[in-house]
């Protein structure tokens, strides 16, 4: 599939867009308005000639920092400056280009995890050049991710990945397990023809960083068995920079305490694990007014937090990354830039009232030019756009 061009119009307007942003942050060291005016003359003599432009180093490191500071949904965004990003956008021209690629992800993990002292990064990959297909995309929704395997009876592993595990047992993949938390295969789509999927964690078990869950006093609930991986790294999310996408650009952070023990382990239509939780306590499960799941989701959130702590590894929670977000916000403002947000995002699944973003309004417009945004996944069949701000 090719994908249609934005007008040349619209690139040079995105790219002026992208750079006014820039300079509206003096404290990075923006370029002078000289030097961005005669960059966009020479974007716009590259457009004329080839219907794209290429980013030098310092816009894509910047661009890809603007584009997680403008993630609406995101409530790790105080770190924005900080974000490592790495100029892959020639691996997919080598001959070995398979190995290259997944060699730079396991390194990409690897630098990320840090012994457990987590730092963000994003790995930037190829363009797309408008009218062509993507040089390289892949399957995967993260690098990291659990199984789920469709039994007669129900799913053994994670809901949320039935379908993508059936997609790669059809592409060849034969799983050596089939358990709870057996771990996804890469699959790799170089000019969106797909590769054979590869087991990389059966090679490299050490790259999975998982954290087995115990809780601080509960013994019972140790004997659950539960356990999540250390480091969330997307991989299915399309990078745009001053009018050019970038289909793939695996990034990660870390993670929220609540995204573990409050959706993944705990919502019905996932792991759904907080029956088996109160029983751990010998709570009343006959009605919800003994409010048994919402005692269940503390402690289930406290085994989180205490087992990451434990392990060394950085967790956030959300009364401090919602204290972090607000220290963000406030700065923003001193800066008269409007912080825009997703309030049902920024909130947390537990507890929301106890954190500032919840007293907060937020608007929610999306910036078009420099974000990270949904896009259909390359191994599904093409659905029309949904329409959804969010999404490319
Ligand atoms: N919510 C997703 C998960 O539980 C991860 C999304 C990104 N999260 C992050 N902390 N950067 O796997």
């Amino acid at each position: 599939m090719t994908h249609p061009a934005a007008s040349q119009s619209d690139v040079l307007s995105e790219a002026r867009a992208f750079f006014d942003e820039w300079v509206a942050h003096p404290e990075v060291r923006p370029p002078s308005s000289e030097t961005v005016q005669a960059r966009l003359r020479e974007i716009a003599l590259e457009l004329d000639a080839t219907g794209t432009y290429t980013h030098r180093f310092e816009e894509l490191e910047f661009g890809a920092r603007l584009a997680w500071k403008n993630s609406n949904r995101c409530i790790g965004r105080h770190l924005w400056r900080s974000l490592e990003v790495r100029d892959q956008r020639s691996l997919h021209q080598l001959p070995e280009r398979e190995s290259a690629t997944s060699n730079a992800l396991q390194s990409h993990i690897n630098d990320a995890f840090r012994g457990g002292k987590i730092k963000s990064i994003v790995s930037v990959f190829a363009p797309r050049t408008p009218g062509k297909s993507d040089p390289v995309r892949m399957a995967n929704h993260q690098l990291i991710r659990y199984a789920g395997f469709q039994t007669g009876t129900g799913t053994t592993g994670d809901p949320h990945s039935v379908e993508q595990t059936a997609h790669f047992m059809q592409a060849g993949w034969k799983p050596k397990t089939q358990d709870p938390f057996t771990p996804l295969p890469w699959q790799f789509y170089w000019n969106e023809r797909p590769s054979p999927p590869q087991d990389v964690f059966t090679e490299r078990p050490e790259l999975l960083n998982e954290v087995t869950l115990v809780h601080p006093e509960n013994e019972a609930f140790n004997e659950l068995g539960l356990k999540w991986y250390a480091l969330p790294l997307l991989a299915d999310m399309a990078l745009k920079i001053g009018g050019v996408v970038y289909p793939f650009a695996p990034f990660n952070g870390y993670y929220m305490g609540t995204e573990i023990g409050a959706r993944n382990l705990a919502d019905e239509t996932r792991y759904n694990f907080l029956p088996d939780v109160a029983k751990c306590w010998g709570w009343d499960t006959s009605s919800n007014r003994s409010l048994w799941r919402d005692r269940s989701l503390v402690e289930l959130n406290r085994a989180v937090l205490f087992s990451f702590d434990q392990a060394g590894i950085t967790i956030g929670d959300h009364h401090n990354l919602g204290t972090q977000f607000e220290a963000f916000c406030a700065h923003e403002q001193s800066q008269n830039r409007e912080i825009k947000g997703d309030w049902s995002w920024l909130n947390p699944p537990i507890s929301a009232s106890q954190t500032p973003q919840f007293h907060r309004d937020y608007t929610n417009d999306v910036c078009p030019h420099t974000n990270f945004f949904y896009q259909a996944p390359i191994w599904k069949e093409a659905k029309p756009s949904s329409g959804c701000p969010f999404h490319l």
